[in-house]
Formats: C-alpha cells, structure tokens, sequence
C-alpha cells in the first residue's frame, strides 16, 4: 500500500527519492510524489507509476531535503491532486501520510468553517494544514500540536521550507524506519527503499516522533519528551533486495523458483535429529509452559489465514491440541473471548497486515500470549508479539504470496513438533517428521521441473470463467490457497469449497464449462475423494487433480498433476505448488500484470 521515503543529506534530495519510491512499486499504488526544500519547497506529483512522475519532473528540482509517497487510494480517486505530498495555504509545508485519519472528516469542516481552501478529497491534506496553522516556533512542536488534533493511524513525514535542514516525522499504528548513513539520513516505511543506502535502522514505536537531520536524529514524545530509541545493524542481505528493482521476470516467478532455498533457510539449525524435535528459542517458552498450552488459535490475512488452517491441522495431529485458524480481520472486530491458556499465533508476511497487528494489540491487552510467524524483521507484528519464529523467506515483493506461504507451513510444522514432543509425540515419529522436513527442498524442486505441463494445464484452465477449487481436511486449506491465487492475479472466478460439501449445493454449478481443481492426496481420505470426483465427472465438470502417483482414479478422465510422497501430514506443502504455478502461468496467458494485479497491494496497512 502506501510508501514513504526521505532523505536529508550532502546530496540532490529528488533522485535519492525517487530511487527510493521506484524500490516500493511492488507495494501497490496509484500515484506518486515528492516534495523538495530548496530555495523553498517544491512539490511534483502525479496519478500513475514513478515513471510518470519522473516524465512530469522539472530539470532541475534542486535541495537536498524532501520527502516523497507512493500513494493507493483511500480518500478520493488516484488524481494528480490527491497524490502526496500535500501542502498547507503558504505552500511552505509538505506532509506524506501512510494510514487513515478517523476524524478527518471533522478537521475539514473546522478547517472549512476557519476560511480554509481544501483542494483534495484526502484526509493527508488536513495534516498539512494543521502544522501551517499552529503557532509554535520549531517544526517539532508544530507537529506536536498537530497530532494533538488528528485520531486515527499514521505513519508521516513532514518538512518545513523554513526549516531546511530536517524532516520530522510521526509514528502510530503504520512503520516508519530511520536509515543512518554517513552525514547523511534516511526515512522510509519500508527496509526495502533503504537497503542500497544502509542497514543501520531505528524502528520507530508507536506513540513516537523523530528529528532527522544530515548529522543524526533524535526522538521524542508528543509531550516532547526525548526517547532513546537507537539505531542498529538489520540482519539482511542488501543484495536479496536488487531483484526486486531490476529483474526481468516478474517477482512472483524468481520467488516461486527460490522456494527450495527458502524453505531450507527456515529449517536451517532448528531441527533436532537425536530428538525427533525443532528448537524455536524465539518462541521464548520452556518446554512447562509449552505443555501449559490447552488450545492453539492463529490469526493471519489472506494466504497467511490458509497456512495458518494447515497449521492448525498439523498442530491438532501432531501435538494433539485443539487447534483452529481464524481470519485476524473478522477476530478484532468480534470482542473474542481470550483464554490465558490459549497460545494465540499471529501470522503475517509483512508483519504490517493493521487487522493482524490489531488482533494482537486486543490479545495482549486482554491478557493473552501471542506469539509471531512473521517474515520481516523488526517489523510491527513482530515487535507487538511476545516471541516468535522469524520465516527468514527472504524478502518477498509480489503481491501474489508464495515463498512466504510455504515457509509459513514449514514454521507451523516446527511449532507442531515441538509441541508435539513435550507431549506425546513418540521420537520415532518425531524423527520421521525431521526426515520429512529435510527431503522438502528436493522435492520442490521437482515439481517446479514439472513447470511445462503445468503451463499447458493453466493454459486450459484460463478460458474458463469460473472454476472450483476443493479439498478435504488437509486439502481444504491447499483448495482454498490455490484459488486465491488464482483469483488474484488472473481475474478469474476460482471458488474453493470442502469436498464434501459439494452435494449440499455447489454441485448444481458444475458443468462442462466449469472446471473443478480437485486436490486428493494419498491418505485416509483418497477413496471418498475419488468417489466426490465421479460425481463431479458424472455431471460433465472438467477435472484436473493433484494427487500422488499410484493413486487410482478409476476410469476418470481428468488432467493429473503428480507431486512427490512426503509424510503425509506434510502433504499440504507439495499440493500447494503446482497451483502457484497453475496461477501464473493462467495469468500469464490471459496477458497480466502479474506483480501488480489490479485493486491488490502488497502489505494491507489499513483496517
Ligand atoms: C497473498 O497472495 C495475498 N496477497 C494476501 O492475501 C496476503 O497473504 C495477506 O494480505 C496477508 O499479508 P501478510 O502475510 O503480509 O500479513
């Protein structure tokens, strides 16, 4: 969604900024800007990409402070006018604002009444012009008096053409990062816009301001009272970043071919062999208070509330605790009853989702323990957790979620056995669950070698308008996965539904020219899986099933997509690929965008 950058320094602020903004295209947006303290500010903006932005840019836009945005629409269509920054009457402040104001609507109408000439529909504009209206003497305070008239969430930045040499920025409920350089500094919200710069960072905390000047940065209070939030040295690879701005192929491909490495770079140094167990120091709890644990709940958006239903399945059958998944945007807004025994599982790529972010700020203040699968760092979801298990996915930039999908499972299956071993999980089992684990990255690889007969099969599936995608306990959360991403970026119906639920009325839909992807694994469950799928053949419905070799479809005629024999509570894993693969080829096909499918963001800062 939206992104934020700023830059204060020795050198031309415009580039360093839209350098900084072309790094967070894979956020989603729809229009771009920036503003720059020159001999006075100056502001460029536009609906569209960076590029049309760097299009509108004047030769010559010189200073070296500014701020600049990426904006996806909330308040008012994407338009050359509601792009950030924004700017109050004197046309001297400059604000970017990622979140929502809840009162804005209140602000403008007292603004209104005051003789103030609003000319966006966005809520940022206010901003802009509370902080020219204040009477205090530095930006800081103008910006304290500002926040003391603005509810809601936000992440900002705002500078002052009378005060050249700093940005102040703000931070509640959306991230906000400073990057320290050499005389020179950083602001972004994202890691991604300031790896190529420095990886020495300060998270901002909610509640928090900062003064950043070229020589450093302070922090402070909304009674300006000063913090001593520090900066350190963020554990990434700078270069895990560059592919992300340059590469030709879309992110979504070079992610999904990186899932062999990044489910080993989950594993790596948590299994114990000796013991058939993981260790997950990061959870921070001992094996009593593992074995206090009476019921397991995980909250997540998206593809993360689908890994979270194969966790809870692999929690339920390996540690035998009552596990379930539930979507963090319908938890927050139910009063959920939270139980001190509960151990509460935030899911999240980002670790920015705001209904994730939410349900867990509820959890905590109602007393309960919440513990984060998160892949970034530092990130808010994982800052707000008690512990956690870090995904270390890489970074992940496509909308369209995948490598992070599969190292969640991969965390939900360590979290499952260490779990399950302070129970009653035997160690040969636990030691043939870590062979399991082991075999993955191999045999993901095989069947993303299966990438050309996949093609061909997403090829067919792609010409029809809608299509079922279902599963059975295991398969369910894979059936449900493999439709997202399908809908996604393909813009095609895909509707996920339990097997067994299709003769109580979705089978009255199947026809010739509705498809159904079945997933039928070989377990407990295949022979009612295959009967389900005669029905389905009985009444005409194209069928492709990804299944195992060996499994007996009788005499059905259906498109067979074999994936390699792992463990069988391991299955969901290996089902799950070929229909990232069967998405983006379909979408490939049909001639999309694939990063930037539309309407979609990457990180869903807002509730
Ligand atoms: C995945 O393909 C989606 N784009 C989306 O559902 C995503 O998984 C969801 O928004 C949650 O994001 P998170 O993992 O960053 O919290």
């Amino acid at each position: 969604m939206c992104g934020i950058v700023g830059y204060v320094g020795g050198q031309q602020a415009a580039p360093m900024l839209t350098e900084g903004l072309a790094r967070l295209e894979h956020r989603g947006y729809d229009s771009a800007g920036i503003a720059v303290i020159g001999s006075g500010l100056r502001v460029v903006k536009r609906a569209g990409r960076v590029k049309d932005l760097l299009e509108a840019m004047p030769k010559r836009i010189s200073g070296r402070t500014g701020i600049g945005h990426t904006r996806w629409a909330t308040h008012g269509p994407a338009s050359d006018v509601n792009a950030h920054p924004h700017t109050d009457a004197s046309g001297k402040v400059a604000v970017v604002h990622n979140g929502i104001l809840d009162n804005a609507a209140t602000l403008r109408r007292r603004l209104e009444d005051a003789g103030v000439e609003l000319v966006s529909d966005t809520d940022t504009e206010v901003i802009a012009h509370l902080v020219g209206r204040s009477g205090a003497e530095t930006l800081e305070g103008k910006v304290v008096d500002m926040l003391a008239a603005v509810e809601g969430t936000y992440g900002l930045a705002v500078v002052h053409a009378d005060f050249p040499d700093r940005i102040v920025v703000a931070r509640n409920g959306s991230p906000l990062l400073i990057g320290v350089g050499e005389k020179e500094m950083f602001v972004a919200s994202d890691l991604a816009a300031l790896v190529r710069h420095t990886t020495t960072v300060a998270h901002l905390d909610d509640g928090e301001l900062a003064t950043i000047t070229a020589s450093g940065f302070t922090t402070f209070r909304g009674d300006l009272s000063r913090t001593e939030t520090a900066a350190h040295l963020v554990d990434v690879d700078p270069s895990a970043y560059e592919y992300g701005a340059t590469g030709a192929e879309p992110r979504m491909y070079t992610e999904m071919l990186e899932q062999p490495a990044s489910v080993e770079r989950t594993l790596r140094g948590r299994l114990d062999e000796r013991f058939g167990t993981a260790h997950l120091g990061g959870l921070r709890m001992d094996a009593r208070e593992l074995r206090a644990v009476q019921r397991v709940k995980i909250l997540g958006c998206g593809s993360a509330y689908y890994a979270g239903q194969m966790g809870a399945q692999l929690i339920e059958e390996l540690a035998r605790v009552p596990a379930d998944a539930e979507a963090a945007s319908e938890f927050r807004y139910r009063d959920a009853v939270i139980d001190p025994d509960t151990l509460y599982v935030a899911v999240s790529q980002s670790g920015e989702t705001a209904d994730t972010l939410l349900a867990v700020e509820e959890i905590r203040r109602k007393g309960g323990r919440a513990v984060g699968l998160v892949n970034v760092v530092g990130s808010a979801i994982a800052r707000a957790c008690d512990g956690g298990i870090y995904l270390h996915a890489g970074p992940e930039t496509a909308v369209a979620s995948t490598k992070a999908v599969t190292t969640m499972f991969v965390g939900f299956a360590l979290l499952a056995l260490q779990l399950g071993r302070v129970r009653d999980l035997s160690v040969a089992d636990g030691k043939r669950l870590v062979a399991g684990l082991q075999q993955l990255p191999g045999q993901i690889e095989k069947v993303l070698a299966d990438e050309d007969r996949l093609a061909r099969v997403a090829a067919t599936l792609s010409q029809a308008q809608s299509m079922f995608f279902v599963g059975r306990v295991r398969g369910y959360p894979v059936a449900r996965e493999g439709a997202q991403k399908l809908k996604e970026i393909s813009y095609r119906h895909a509707e996920a539904y339990q097997m067994s639920e299709l003769k109580h009325g979705p089978l009255a839909l199947i026809s010739p020219e509705v498809p159904t992807v079945a997933i039928v694994p070989d377990d407990e469950l295949t022979d009612r899986n295959v009967a389900a799928l005669h029905e389905i053949a009985a009444r005409g419905g194209p069928l492709v099933v990804v299944t195992h070799e060996d499994v007996d479809l009788g005499e059905l005629s259906a498109e067979r997509i074999d994936v390699p024999r792992n463990e069988k509570e391991l299955d969901p894993l290996l089902l799950t690929i070929p229909l990232q693969l069967v998405a983006y080829h379909a979408a490939m096909n049909l001639g999309h965008d694939i990063d930037r499918p539309r309407n979609l963001a990457k990180s869903v800062t807002v509730e």
